[in-house]
């Protein structure tokens, strides 16, 4: 199996996701997240919105429905779609792309007759039958909701961005009427995929974590530049490099300082939730394959089973005028004494792809064949477990109380006296959590506990009182404990 195959088959045997509906047969594209699944992408969101409010960047929440108009505007109802061929023969949907590409053809077609000419002079063939596809199709990509109450069609939006657009006025209002402006926004976004796998990679129903950040046109500036890491960059045209951004925007491999400031966050964000640095790439899109509301996306992908995956568009966009030729609402800021309509750079996280992509960099198997989620201790369903060595002496009573008390200051503390110590820490290994906290007779008399860590499986003892005192991610005595680990 590889590590995806593992990854899903531990998901859905430890409670973190697994496919929707599967008593009725299951419904493809949508999946649920189970009791630990909530508590680790629940960890993601805190991530990606702390990342953000420290920012300066404020926050919305608007309606997953939307009106068409909305949608027109945006240009969605015509070009947010995608070419799909189905087999004549088993039925099997695909995007064209898929099919092309297994097919050994490269280039990219994005017009239908174009399409049906290239399969009309070329042999492309049905990924699961090989039949011959000889036909391509439009299918567009927003679930509509028929007009019903005589007030126009509604659509499950697409993406959140458009709900910070139609607000920008009163957004910026609040924020004062100063540029640059960042608004943030999660939610569910809605998109009827083809052909939907992968696990949480390609849903129909997915997590979004979209920031809008509004910048004076000309100079599309947000903050001074720190060098930073060196990050892979793969630029439409010139060879991948390995640069800081402040390098690659001053030798205009990237193009505004916002574009450059916010792939450097995404990384850091990336990072911080546990994709290896090695795994990371921002990748700029080629001018075929933009999206229609975008000039420049980089996006950053991650390598999953030796492909990049995308899991962060970061695009440069211009809605805002839009929005304003259709309503006869102006959008503009005053700068400098003239009226200045922002332009938009916006970082848009994929949240499920992240939580996919950071347990396969977590997932590894021990040499005695137990499998590890080395996820990072703040991103980790639980923090630690508490768990009595044997359930006899008063010490499962004296682990009782200090979980009760570890539990006033961090509710991510699990408590375990089934079975014996060996599975008990296995089974805390697999599902990430950093630390195990163990209770033996010298518990009882010394008022000191073992603390394990997972990936070492060293063990250290410390006081339970620091432990009460101080919880334990931030605990000093396991960080100096941590440090001898390194
Ligand atoms: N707003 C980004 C996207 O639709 O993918």
């Amino acid at each position: 199996m590889n590590v995806y195959e593992q990854v899903i088959e531990l998901a859905k045997r430890r409670g973190f996701f697994w496919p929707s509906y599967s008593i009725y047969g299951g419904e493809s594209g949508f999946y649920d997240y189970g009791p630990l699944g909530v508590l680790l992408k629940d960890n993601v969101i805190r991530t990606w919105k702390e990342a953000y409010v420290s920012e300066g960047g404020i926050m919305i929440d608007t309606p997953v429905i939307v009106p068409e108009s909305v949608f027109r505007t945006s240009g969605h109802i015509e070009k947010f779609s995608d070419l799909a061929t189905e087999c004549p023969k088993c039925h099997n949907r695909e995007k064209l792309e898929t099919v092309m590409k297994a097919s050994g053809n490269e280039n990219v077609i994005n017009d239908e007759n174009q399409a049906n000419e290239f399969l009309a002079a070329n042999t492309v063939k049905c990924v699961k039958c090989g039949t011959r596809i000889t036909k391509a199709f439009e299918s567009k990509q927003m679930f509509k909701i028929p007009d019903q109450v005589n007030s126009g069609n509604l659509y499950l939006r697409p993406e959140t961005a458009q709900g910070i657009f139609v607000n920008f006025k009163l957004l910026n209002t609040v924020f004062r009427g100063k540029l640059p402006m960042a608004v943030a926004q999660l939610g569910k976004g809605f998109r009827n995929e083809i052909s939907p796998r992968q696990g949480l990679l390609r849903m129909k129903e997915l997590n979004m974590g979209e920031v809008e950040v509004f910048v004076i046109p000309d100079k599309k500036y947000w903050k001074e530049l720190i060098a930073g890491d060196e990050i892979k960059l793969v630029p439409k045209t010139g060879p991948e490099v390995s640069s800081d951004v402040r390098s690659a925007f001053e030798k205009g491999i990237i193009s505004s300082n916002a574009m450059a400031y916010f792939i450097n966050k995404t990384y850091d964000i990336l990072k911080n939730v546990g994709i290896k640095h090695e795994n990371i790439r921002f990748r700029q899109q080629h001018d075929d394959e933009l999206a229609h509301y975008s000039v420049d996306t980089w996006d950053a992908e991650a390598l999953l089973d030796d492909s990049w995956v995308e899991v962060v568009g970061i695009a440069d966009r211009n809605d805002l005028r839009k929005h304003q030729d259709a309503t006869g609402e102006s959008v503009s800021v005053k700068v400098d004494d003239a009226d200045v309509i922002p332009s938009i750079i916006e970082p848009a996280y994929g949240i499920d792809r992240m939580v996919m992509s950071l347990l396969m960099n977590s997932f590894y198997t021990r040499e005695n064949g137990f499998k590890v989620l080395r996820i990072p201790e703040k991103i980790a369903p639980y923090h630690a477990a508490v768990l009595p060595l044997v359930n006899k002496d008063g010490l499962d009573l004296l682990a009782k109380e200090l979980h009760e008390k570890l539990l006033l200051n961090d509710p991510y503390v699990y408590f375990d006296q089934s079975g014996s110590i060996g599975k008990r820490y296995a089974r805390q290994d697999e599902i990430g959590t950093p630390y195990c906290i163990t209770l033996d007779h010298d518990s009882a008399t010394e008022k000191t506990v073992t603390v394990r860590e997972r990936d070492s499986t060293k063990q250290t003892r410390i006081s339970m009182d620091s432990l009460i005192e101080y919880g334990i991610i931030g605990n000093p005595e396991i960080r100096k404990f941590r440090e001898t680990l390194q």
